[in-house]
């Protein structure tokens, strides 16, 4: 058992993190500056959805396992080990914004008394353990007082637990021999498959592969994972794009791509393009950081380009349907949140599609299942209810934006006896397109041609 302490701990990566190592058998100190998060915490809540997250958070706050606090200190007392899971958002330059990570590290140089492993959880640029090094250096003493370790997330929204418990891999970047075995001893009890909790999605027999890197190529991989899986997108986009206009289905061509083992089919789905907060703004930086050492990323620059365009392409067939004025168009938007399975709603393009369609004088209306509150915290004018009845009724035009399963079911049939014939575009593929055609509903689906 190892005490540990998660800085930014009410967040989406630090919540799950705490949780998980809690739940491994730590003891965890979890600390952030969000006091309205944090008595949401102790009391078994959660603003961060994930399936089963407030089920085993009430369980380790019994068992006293993991706590809440707001004063960095106390965590940095009560722990061997610090991770720092803070946001590091873009700048307008596309460059990360590190100041969070900054901040904690200034304090950790006044607060740190006895060795201290650091693992900085945050995406971060390569380079930046070398400032959190070089801050605490000012004050303490590398390899005595403390060491750092990149530790790189790779969770998704929606399936956060899943992928802590049941990680694709861990890595761990790092020079110190000494913090490198303090980093197995935390994942052990993951790699035994042994937790204080019961955990659904752990399977002993599933071999977690735990990769020790140098902290320049754990940095890396994980600015790779995100360029690549965002690349797949904008690929699958520009396929898509293809094929609508030479009478492709794009349905079949995903399926006989995704059946080379070589390619896989995962993130091959088209769509209005990669927001949420982690793929575009992860993108800029890995594109920032080629820049600044003197390396064009011609590439990654046409990925960004593709995916800047995809929104366009919806509204286009928008216009081309019901014409080019939108002004009181009732419009409806099935899908807020960047993803299904998710309440995030940072740098969703569903709400960068309502803004567009709103300063064309657009009536708009969002659906969601689990993101009505954030949506409409960020969007306050917005129109938006998780009651898919209320969305659908009297719409002209409605817009699948994202894959929930409730979107496969509606009843088509309803929809059209509540009154208007509506022009209806599914950009995930995930609408019924038999009954949408028995019903003689007008419809589009992005990558096939109609
Ligand atoms: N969200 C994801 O899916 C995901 C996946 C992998 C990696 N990441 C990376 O993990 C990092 C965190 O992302 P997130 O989505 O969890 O962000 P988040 O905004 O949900 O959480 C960050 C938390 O840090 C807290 N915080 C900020 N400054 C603080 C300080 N000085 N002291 C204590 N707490 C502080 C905030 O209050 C917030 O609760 C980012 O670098 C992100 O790129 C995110």
């Amino acid at each position: 058992m190892t005490n540990i302490g998660v800085i930014g701990g009410a967040g989406y990566v630090g919540l799950v993190t705490g949780v998980g190592l809690a739940a491994l058998g730590h003891k965890v100190t979890s600390m952030d500056l969000d006091q309205e998060r944090l008595a949401m915490l102790r009391t078994g809540k959660s603003a961060v959805y994930e399936d089963g997250l407030e089920s085993i958070l009430s369980r380790l706050n019994e068992i006293e396992q993991i706590t809440f606090t707001d004063d960095q200190s106390e965590a940095v007392r009560n722990s061997d080990v610090l991770f720092i899971a803070v946001g590091t958002p873009s700048l307008s330059d596309g460059a990360a914004d590190l100041s969070a990570v900054i901040a904690v590290a200034e304090q950790l140089r006044d607060e740190i008394s006895e060795y201290t492993v650091v693992v900085v959880k945050s995406t971060v640029p390569v380079g930046t353990l070398n400032v959190v090094t070089d801050i605490l250096s000012q004050k303490l003493t590398e390899g005595e007082d403390f060491d750092v370790v990149s530790n790189p997330e790779f969770l998704r929204e929606g399936s956060g637990l899943i992928d802590f418990f049941a990680p694709s891999r861990i890595i761990v970047g790092a020079a110190s021999e000494r913090a490198k075995s303090v980093l197995r001893e935390i994942y052990k009890p993951l790699l035994d498959g042994t937790t204080v909790v019961d955990i659904p999605w752990i399977d002993s027999a599933c071999e977690i592969p735990y990769v020790e890197t140098d902290a320049t190529s754990a940095q890396l991989t994980k600015y790779a994972a995100n360029a690549y899986l965002a690349t797949r997108i904008s690929f699958i986009n520009e396929i898509a794009g293809i094929s609508e206009k030479v009478g492709g289905n794009i349905d079949d061509i995903v399926e006989g791509l995704g059946l080379d083992p070589r390619i896989g089919s995962g993130y091959l789905q088209p769509g209005i393009g990669f927001g949420g907060p982690c793929l575009d703004k992860d993108l800029r930086a890995l594109i920032t950081v080629a820049r600044e050492n003197y390396y064009d990323p011609v590439m990654f620059n046409g990925v960004l380009q593709r995916n800047e365009l995809q929104l366009r392409e919806v509204i286009n067939k928008i216009t081309a349907a019901v014409g080019p004025s939108l002004y009181q168009k009732r419009i409806a938007l099935l899908g807020l949140a960047f993803k299904e399975g998710t309440n995030d709603v940072r740098h969703s393009l569903s709400i960068r599609l309502y803004r567009v369609l709103r300063d064309q004088g657009a009536s708009v209306i969002g659906h969601d299942l689990l993101a009505v509150d954030e949506a409409t915290e960020l969007e306050p004018d917005l129109e938006a209810t998780s009651n898919l009845d209320a969305v659908l009724n009297g719409a002209e035009v409605i817009v699948a934006l994202n894959s929930d399963s409730v979107y496969a079911e509606i009843d088509w049939p309803q929809v059209k006896l509540a009154g208007i014939s509506p022009y209806i575009v599914d950009t995930r593929g995930i609408l019924d397109h038999r009954a949408l055609t028995s019903n003689d509903l007008i419809f589009d689906v992005l990558g096939s041609s109609g």
